[in-house]
């Protein structure tokens, strides 16, 4: 199991089997925010497709990146340095372009991608570990929690919105499952990601109590994850 993922129930999609619908073989596609590319090589391994680019900013990422796809022993995925909101590629260049819960820049997407190339886009909704984020309260900043100012379902119509004034046929989905943490993954994933601002174990430890006092079930600490797919076509 991997420990930042925890135990994951049915998702309501499946972020591959989307991308899949769209990419042909002979297409070029971009990922943006690939991390270490563990997804890109899920796709690359069912269908041999022309070309695949993904794009990462961080470096220790990229080496990891670069030593899966060696792993995997496949040569069309190749990884580059660079962030969402500076593609560096010429207009018109990728049939298909992802980002799976990675900044993207949608005016960035639609240079990039060639006139009739598809996007899919998932994006953590606002509803999103709300029953762990509520604990964690407010700063002098505002709540905690990572979209916590959002009304629910608001991120999904702000996604829906910005692609459709670029974009056709532009279709989003807001999903639900449970996952279960162990105590040490949830910890992991506080301080490895903009979750909670200002995650701190010791200080917010009174927080984690709470947490395992409510949430603690047999199979681990119970959360609602909240994802949002976009697709779209340019
Ligand atoms: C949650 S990870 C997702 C990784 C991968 N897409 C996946 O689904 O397994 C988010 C990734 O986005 C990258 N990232 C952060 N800021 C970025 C930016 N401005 N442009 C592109 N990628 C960025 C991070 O370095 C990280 O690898």
């Amino acid at each position: 199991m991997d420990i930042l993922r925890g135990i994951n129930e049915n998702r309501p999609w499946d972020l591959i089997y989307e991308i899949r619908k769209v990419v042909k073989t002979q297409h070029r596609l971009l990922d943006i925010g690939c991390g270490t590319a563990t997804k890109l090589i899920q796709l690359a391994s069912i269908t041999n497709y022309q070309e695949i680019i993904g794009i990462e900013p961080n470096e220790r990422m990229r080496f990891k990146a670069e030593e899966n796809i060696k792993l995997a022993n496949l040569d069309n995925i190749s990884i580059v340095s660079g962030s969402a909101e500076d593609l560096p590629f010429e207009d018109h260049v990728f049939d298909v372009v992802t980002a799976m819960v990675a900044p993207h820049n949608t005016s960035e997407v639609h240079r990039v991608l060639k006139p009739g190339g598809h996007t899919i886009i998932e994006k953590i909704g606002d509803r999103d570990k709300w029953n762990l984020k509520a604990l964690f309260g407010r700063d002098s900043k505002g709540l905690r929690g990572q979209f916590c100012d959002y009304d629910e379902g608001e991120r999904e119509i702000e996604f829906r919105e910005e692609f459709s004034h670029l974009f056709t046929e532009v279709s989003t989905k807001n999903g639900f499952w449970k996952t279960y943490y162990s105590f040490e993954g949830l910890i992991l994933l506080l301080e490895q990601t903009p979750t909670i601002r200002g995650f701190d174990r010791i200080e917010d430890s009174h927080v984690l109590e709470k947490i395992v006092e409510t949430y603690m079930t047999d199979r681990g600490i119970i959360t609602t994850q909240n994802r949002i797919l976009v697709a779209a076509k340019k």
